[in-house]
């Protein structure tokens, strides 16, 4: 059974005035506005699922032994709140969210946390910095859940603490003018993942390690790295925090690729939920391998109409030039296209309840 929720700790005012949170919602960027409140709940080997917590923002502090903190025993996750049509608030696939939590805390051999435990903790906080979640279609309140190992003892095994740490920030994208199409720089030296490795946890190594390549793409004028598979270095995998869509075929009848989920690449709620948009307006999908070379035949031949990258954080975006040691080429004339716009937009139409949720993603708190 999920803790009961502890609010006790809750100061009964916010201490922000409407006039300073609209302020700040103005311009929000991307984790920088941070809401007023954050939750916490631990974990141990006895208690289990204990002291959940929703209380004011603060700081916390560690044990310098602390194990997440040297050996990487954490892993977290993004989910959004949005404003609904309807005046309500309204979380993306919460449950997804959870889901794929328990995937990759069992992958650093972590404890899992219930779904339903989940589920009321963000909508607690949600619940808490309702002022926080913006009106406007396109921002929303980005939630970060954190798992992280607490037991202060560096003998190298699972730990027997864990802390869970929810915040929440207000967003608009994390792109700025989300449809500019971007240049990618396909990565040959660095790897993001390898088979067996951790590519499909959402834990900080593997964004700690994009880091580098990262830096090198934005030398050579990219705005992110295409990451390639460990082994042949051949195989489309992800791009940044982003999976990848491929566009071929008619307009009025396209067919969307994007890279199979074979262990390392991030299986991201925002790619289950295109795959199912897509089909719902009728586009054929599939899951298949998409070598580097066919992007460019595709692209030079003429039968490639829009790539896009999409995620949670940066919803939808689209890849206009693509530079790699074996030369450069554009995808639509390194325009951004029609596809990739309406997806975003029928995606955006489902998060602010403008159209029926058929799949029930939306939970309203
Ligand atoms: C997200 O899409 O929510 C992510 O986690 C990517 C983020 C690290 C920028």
């Amino acid at each position: 059974a999920a803790a009961p929720f502890d609010v006790a700790h809750v100061p009964p005012a916010d201490r922000l005035t409407t006039a300073v949170r609209t302020d700040r919602m103005r311009h929000p960027g991307f984790g920088r506005v941070l809401t007023e409140h954050m939750v916490t709940i631990r974990w141990t080997e006895d208690a289990g699922w204990h002291e959940a917590r929703l209380r004011p923002y603060q700081a916390l502090e560690f044990d310098p032994a602390t194990v997440g903190i040297h050996y990487g025993q954490i892993v977290f996750e993004g989910l959004k709140a949005y404003s609904l049509a309807d005046g309500r608030v309204g979380i993306f696939r919460p449950d997804a969210a959870a889901r794929r939590l328990q995937r990759s805390a069992t992958r650093l051999a972590m404890p899992e946390m219930p779904t339903a435990l989940f589920t009321s903790a963000v909508t607690e906080l949600v619940r808490a910095d309702r002022a926080w979640v913006p009106a406007e279609v396109g921002k929303s309140l980005y939630l970060r859940p954190v798992l992280m190992a607490t037991e202060a003892d560096l003998d190298l095994r699972p730990a027997r603490e864990y802390l869970f740490l929810l915040i929440a920030f207000v967003t608009d994208n994390f792109f700025p003018g989300e449809l500019r199409p971007r240049t990618v720089w396909v990565c040959e030296d660095h790897v993001r993942a390898a088979p067996g490795g951790t590519g499909e946890a959402k834990t900080p190594g593997n964004y700690a390690a994009s880091l580098l390549a990262q830096e090198q793409a934005r030398e050579r004028g990219c705005d992110q790295v295409v990451w390639l598979d460990a082994v042949e270095r051949r195989w489309v995998e992800e791009m940044g925090g982003m999976n990848l869509f491929f566009a071929v075929g008619p307009e009025e009848a396209p067919r969307l690729l994007t890279p199979p989920l074979r262990g390392t690449i991030l299986p991201r709620v925002t790619r289950d939920s295109l795959i199912t948009i897509a089909s719902d307006l009728g586009w054929s999908t599939s899951e298949e391998p998409i070598s580097v070379e066919q992007w460019r035949r595709w692209a030079d031949g003429g039968s490639l109409r829009e790539v896009f990258a999409c995620g949670t954080a940066a919803v939808v975006t689209p890849v206009g030039t693509v530079r790699s040691a074996a030369g450069d080429w554009t995808v639509n004339g390194g325009r951004a296209g029609p596809l990739a716009a309406r997806l975003r937009t029928a995606l955006l139409d489902v998060q602010h309840g403008l159209v029926p949720d058929r799949h029930g993603w939306m939970v309203p708190v």
